[in-house]
Protein backbone atom coordinates (compact mmCIF):
# COMPACT_ATOMS: atom_id res chain seq x y z
CA UNK A 1 0.00 0.00 0.00
CA UNK A 2 1.43 3.26 -1.09
CA UNK A 3 -1.55 5.25 -0.32
CA UNK A 4 0.10 6.44 3.04
CA UNK A 5 3.16 7.93 0.77
CA UNK A 6 1.20 10.61 -0.51
CA UNK A 7 -0.90 13.69 0.31
CA UNK A 8 -4.60 13.54 0.87
CA UNK A 9 -5.51 17.08 -0.90
CA UNK A 10 -9.03 18.20 -0.90
CA UNK A 11 -9.34 21.29 -2.49
CA UNK A 12 -12.65 23.10 -3.70
CA UNK A 13 -12.78 24.60 -7.29
CA UNK A 14 -15.70 27.41 -6.57
CA UNK A 15 -15.66 27.87 -10.68
CA UNK A 16 -17.70 31.26 -11.74
CA UNK A 17 -19.76 31.30 -8.03
CA UNK A 18 -18.87 33.53 -4.88
CA UNK A 19 -18.72 37.33 -4.70
CA UNK A 20 -15.90 38.48 -2.15
CA UNK A 21 -18.36 39.26 0.28
CA UNK A 22 -20.00 35.65 0.01
CA UNK A 23 -16.12 34.37 -0.31
CA UNK A 24 -15.69 35.70 3.27
CA UNK A 25 -19.23 34.38 4.39
CA UNK A 26 -18.28 30.79 3.17
CA UNK A 27 -14.91 30.03 4.36
CA UNK A 28 -15.83 31.44 7.66
CA UNK A 29 -18.61 28.64 7.60
CA UNK A 30 -15.90 26.11 6.50
CA UNK A 31 -13.26 26.69 8.77
CA UNK A 32 -14.12 26.29 12.01
CA UNK A 33 -15.66 22.54 10.56
CA UNK A 34 -12.35 21.67 8.82
CA UNK A 35 -9.81 23.06 11.12
CA UNK A 36 -8.62 19.49 12.60
CA UNK A 37 -8.11 18.18 9.11
CA UNK A 38 -5.00 15.62 8.55
CA UNK A 39 -5.92 16.26 5.29
CA UNK A 40 -4.81 19.21 2.98
CA UNK A 41 -7.80 21.53 2.55
CA UNK A 42 -7.71 24.06 -0.42
CA UNK A 43 -10.24 26.77 -1.93
CA UNK A 44 -9.63 27.59 -5.48
CA UNK A 45 -11.69 30.67 -6.17
CA UNK A 46 -12.39 33.26 -8.70
CA UNK A 47 -9.52 35.84 -9.19
CA UNK A 48 -11.10 38.50 -7.99
CA UNK A 49 -12.06 36.71 -4.53
CA UNK A 50 -8.36 35.51 -3.87
CA UNK A 51 -7.68 38.37 -1.45
CA UNK A 52 -10.43 38.06 0.42
CA UNK A 53 -10.12 34.59 0.55
CA UNK A 54 -6.86 34.89 1.58
CA UNK A 55 -7.41 37.53 3.96
CA UNK A 56 -10.31 35.38 5.50
CA UNK A 57 -8.45 32.09 5.78
CA UNK A 58 -4.76 34.02 7.45
CA UNK A 59 -5.29 31.73 10.67
CA UNK A 60 -6.54 28.39 9.50
CA UNK A 61 -5.17 25.64 7.75
CA UNK A 62 -7.24 26.37 4.59
CA UNK A 63 -4.88 27.15 1.49
CA UNK A 64 -5.91 29.04 -1.42
CA UNK A 65 -5.89 28.34 -5.09
CA UNK A 66 -6.39 30.18 -8.13
CA UNK A 67 -8.50 28.59 -11.35
CA UNK A 68 -6.17 29.25 -13.98
CA UNK A 69 -3.08 31.53 -15.27
CA UNK A 70 -1.45 32.64 -18.18
CA UNK A 71 1.83 31.76 -19.46
CA UNK A 72 3.50 34.91 -19.57
CA UNK A 73 4.93 37.50 -16.86
CA UNK A 74 3.02 40.12 -18.79
CA UNK A 75 1.82 41.69 -21.74
CA UNK A 76 -1.08 42.18 -23.81
CA UNK A 77 -2.93 39.35 -23.04
CA UNK A 78 -6.95 40.84 -21.86
CA UNK A 79 -8.60 39.61 -19.53
CA UNK A 80 -5.76 36.97 -18.26
CA UNK A 81 -3.74 36.71 -15.19
CA UNK A 82 0.06 35.66 -14.76
CA UNK A 83 1.53 33.33 -12.33
CA UNK A 84 4.07 36.08 -11.31
CA UNK A 85 0.77 38.16 -9.92
CA UNK A 86 -0.42 35.11 -7.99
CA UNK A 87 2.93 34.72 -6.44
CA UNK A 88 3.02 38.12 -5.54
CA UNK A 89 -0.22 38.02 -3.91
CA UNK A 90 0.53 34.75 -1.65
CA UNK A 91 -1.57 32.88 -3.79
CA UNK A 92 -0.01 28.80 -3.43
CA UNK A 93 -1.86 26.35 -5.99
CA UNK A 94 -3.62 26.77 -9.18
CA UNK A 95 -5.79 24.73 -11.29
CA UNK A 96 -4.34 24.56 -15.00
CA UNK A 97 -6.29 22.75 -17.81
CA UNK A 98 -10.06 21.90 -16.21
CA UNK A 99 -12.15 20.64 -18.48
CA UNK A 100 -14.21 23.85 -18.52
CA UNK A 101 -10.78 25.73 -20.09
CA UNK A 102 -10.31 23.40 -22.75
CA UNK A 103 -14.44 23.09 -23.72
CA UNK A 104 -15.08 26.58 -23.67
CA UNK A 105 -12.31 28.78 -23.97
CA UNK A 106 -9.64 26.74 -26.61
CA UNK A 107 -7.39 25.53 -24.16
CA UNK A 108 -5.54 22.96 -25.07
CA UNK A 109 -2.68 20.23 -23.96
CA UNK A 110 -0.28 22.36 -25.88
CA UNK A 111 -1.53 25.51 -23.24
CA UNK A 112 -2.06 23.57 -20.34
CA UNK A 113 1.79 22.88 -20.74
CA UNK A 114 2.85 26.15 -20.84
CA UNK A 115 0.60 27.48 -18.12
CA UNK A 116 1.85 24.60 -15.65
CA UNK A 117 5.90 25.57 -16.95
CA UNK A 118 4.78 29.39 -16.14
CA UNK A 119 3.08 28.51 -12.55
CA UNK A 120 6.15 26.14 -11.30
CA UNK A 121 8.42 28.68 -12.49
CA UNK A 122 6.75 30.95 -9.90
CA UNK A 123 6.67 28.07 -7.44
CA UNK A 124 2.74 27.37 -7.61
CA UNK A 125 1.86 24.18 -7.01
CA UNK A 126 -0.34 23.16 -9.97
CA UNK A 127 -3.73 20.69 -9.91
CA UNK A 128 -3.68 19.68 -13.24
CA UNK A 129 -7.15 18.27 -14.56
CA UNK A 130 -7.36 15.43 -17.08
CA UNK A 131 -10.09 13.57 -18.16
CA UNK A 132 -12.13 11.91 -21.32
CA UNK A 133 -15.28 13.14 -22.66
CA UNK A 134 -18.46 10.95 -22.74
CA UNK A 135 -17.80 9.97 -26.07
CA UNK A 136 -14.14 8.65 -25.47
CA UNK A 137 -15.17 6.56 -22.53
CA UNK A 138 -18.14 4.80 -25.17
CA UNK A 139 -15.36 4.11 -27.71
CA UNK A 140 -12.74 2.83 -25.07
CA UNK A 141 -10.61 5.50 -25.48
CA UNK A 142 -10.34 6.76 -22.30
CA UNK A 143 -6.89 5.94 -21.41
CA UNK A 144 -4.98 6.66 -24.48
CA UNK A 145 -6.61 10.00 -24.04
CA UNK A 146 -5.77 10.59 -20.27
CA UNK A 147 -2.25 9.23 -21.14
CA UNK A 148 -1.97 11.90 -23.88
CA UNK A 149 -3.00 14.46 -21.67
CA UNK A 150 -0.75 13.62 -18.82
CA UNK A 151 2.04 12.83 -20.83
CA UNK A 152 2.12 16.68 -23.06
CA UNK A 153 1.07 18.59 -19.92
CA UNK A 154 4.06 17.88 -18.07
CA UNK A 155 6.60 17.97 -21.16
CA UNK A 156 9.25 19.51 -19.96
CA UNK A 157 8.72 19.18 -16.07
CA UNK A 158 11.76 18.11 -14.20
CA UNK A 159 11.53 15.22 -11.76
CA UNK A 160 11.98 17.71 -8.72
CA UNK A 161 8.96 19.91 -10.01
CA UNK A 162 6.70 16.68 -10.13
CA UNK A 163 6.61 17.57 -5.96
CA UNK A 164 4.76 20.41 -6.95
CA UNK A 165 2.22 18.60 -9.35
CA UNK A 166 -1.23 17.48 -8.26
CA UNK A 167 -3.22 15.05 -10.86
CA UNK A 168 -6.82 15.55 -10.70
CA UNK A 169 -8.53 12.75 -13.16
CA UNK A 170 -11.79 14.45 -14.04
CA UNK A 171 -13.82 12.61 -16.16
CA UNK A 172 -16.06 15.11 -18.51
CA UNK A 173 -19.25 13.43 -18.22
CA UNK A 174 -18.95 13.74 -14.41
CA UNK A 175 -18.67 17.05 -14.12
CA UNK A 176 -21.69 18.97 -12.32
CA UNK A 177 -23.93 15.73 -14.06
CA UNK A 178 -24.41 14.30 -10.82
CA UNK A 179 -23.10 11.31 -12.63
CA UNK A 180 -20.26 9.94 -10.61
CA UNK A 181 -17.84 7.57 -11.88
CA UNK A 182 -17.84 4.65 -9.99
CA UNK A 183 -15.06 3.60 -7.37
CA UNK A 184 -13.70 1.31 -9.68
CA UNK A 185 -13.31 3.38 -12.65
CA UNK A 186 -11.88 6.22 -10.69
CA UNK A 187 -9.51 3.63 -9.49
CA UNK A 188 -8.73 2.27 -12.84
CA UNK A 189 -8.36 5.44 -14.61
CA UNK A 190 -6.10 7.17 -11.47
CA UNK A 191 -3.82 3.50 -11.62
CA UNK A 192 -3.76 4.16 -16.03
CA UNK A 193 -2.42 8.19 -14.69
CA UNK A 194 0.37 6.47 -11.81
CA UNK A 195 0.95 4.28 -14.38
CA UNK A 196 2.59 7.29 -17.01
CA UNK A 197 3.98 9.35 -14.24
CA UNK A 198 5.97 5.62 -13.28
CA UNK A 199 6.88 5.50 -17.21
CA UNK A 200 7.68 9.35 -17.54
CA UNK A 201 9.93 9.59 -14.55
CA UNK A 202 10.15 6.43 -12.14
CA UNK A 203 8.13 4.60 -9.81
CA UNK A 204 8.66 6.60 -6.63
CA UNK A 205 7.73 9.73 -8.52
CA UNK A 206 4.72 8.04 -9.04
CA UNK A 207 3.97 6.59 -5.92
CA UNK A 208 4.29 10.05 -4.15
CA UNK A 209 1.87 11.80 -6.51
CA UNK A 210 -1.15 13.08 -5.43
CA UNK A 211 -4.34 11.75 -7.77
CA UNK A 212 -7.43 13.41 -7.02
CA UNK A 213 -10.85 12.36 -8.13
CA UNK A 214 -13.03 14.96 -9.44
CA UNK A 215 -16.96 15.26 -10.93
CA UNK A 216 -19.63 15.02 -8.93
CA UNK A 217 -18.07 13.95 -5.74
CA UNK A 218 -20.20 14.71 -2.74
CA UNK A 219 -20.64 13.67 1.00
CA UNK A 220 -22.29 10.37 0.07
CA UNK A 221 -20.12 9.54 -2.24
CA UNK A 222 -16.85 10.68 -1.56
CA UNK A 223 -16.10 7.75 1.35
CA UNK A 224 -16.47 4.86 -1.22
CA UNK A 225 -14.04 6.68 -4.18
CA UNK A 226 -11.78 7.90 -1.55
CA UNK A 227 -11.10 4.47 0.14
CA UNK A 228 -9.62 3.73 -3.52
CA UNK A 229 -5.68 2.72 -3.18
CA UNK A 230 -5.03 5.34 -5.90
CA UNK A 231 -7.34 8.05 -5.36
CA UNK A 232 -5.91 10.41 -3.17
CA UNK A 233 -8.63 13.31 -2.52
CA UNK A 234 -10.94 15.18 -4.46
CA UNK A 235 -11.58 18.47 -6.40
CA UNK A 236 -14.57 19.45 -5.27
CA UNK A 237 -17.46 21.56 -7.53
CA UNK A 238 -20.69 21.88 -6.66
CA UNK A 239 -20.15 20.56 -3.13
CA UNK A 240 -17.37 22.73 -2.11
CA UNK A 241 -19.88 25.33 -2.11
CA UNK A 242 -21.83 24.31 1.13
CA UNK A 243 -19.83 24.37 4.07
CA UNK A 244 -20.94 21.15 5.38
CA UNK A 245 -20.76 18.91 2.13
CA UNK A 246 -16.97 20.09 2.18
CA UNK A 247 -16.07 19.18 5.69
CA UNK A 248 -17.79 15.96 5.26
CA UNK A 249 -15.36 15.16 2.13
CA UNK A 250 -13.13 16.00 3.82
CA UNK A 251 -13.68 13.87 7.05
CA UNK A 252 -14.22 11.37 4.51
CA UNK A 253 -10.61 11.92 3.23
CA UNK A 254 -9.07 11.70 6.72
CA UNK A 255 -10.64 8.08 7.60
CA UNK A 256 -9.61 6.33 4.19
P1 LIG B 1 -18.44 18.98 -9.76
O1 LIG B 1 -17.15 19.69 -10.41
O2 LIG B 1 -17.99 18.45 -8.42
O3 LIG B 1 -19.47 20.05 -9.64
O4 LIG B 1 -18.82 17.88 -10.69
C1 LIG B 1 -15.87 19.16 -10.26
C2 LIG B 1 -14.90 20.00 -11.05
O5 LIG B 1 -15.24 20.47 -12.13
O6 LIG B 1 -13.74 20.22 -10.60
Amino acid sequence: MNKQLRTAIIAGNWKMNKTPSQTKELLEQIAPLTKDAKCEVIACVPFVDLQTALDATKDTNIKIGAENCHWEESGAFTGEISAVMLKEMGIKYVIIGHSERRQYFGETDLTVNKRIRAALNNGLKVILCVGELKEQREQNITAEIVSMQTKIALMGISEAEMKNIIIAYEPVWAIGTGLTATADQAQEVCKIIRDVIASMYNQDIANATTIQYGGSMNDKNADELLSKEDVDGGLIGGASLIAEKFAAIVKAADNN
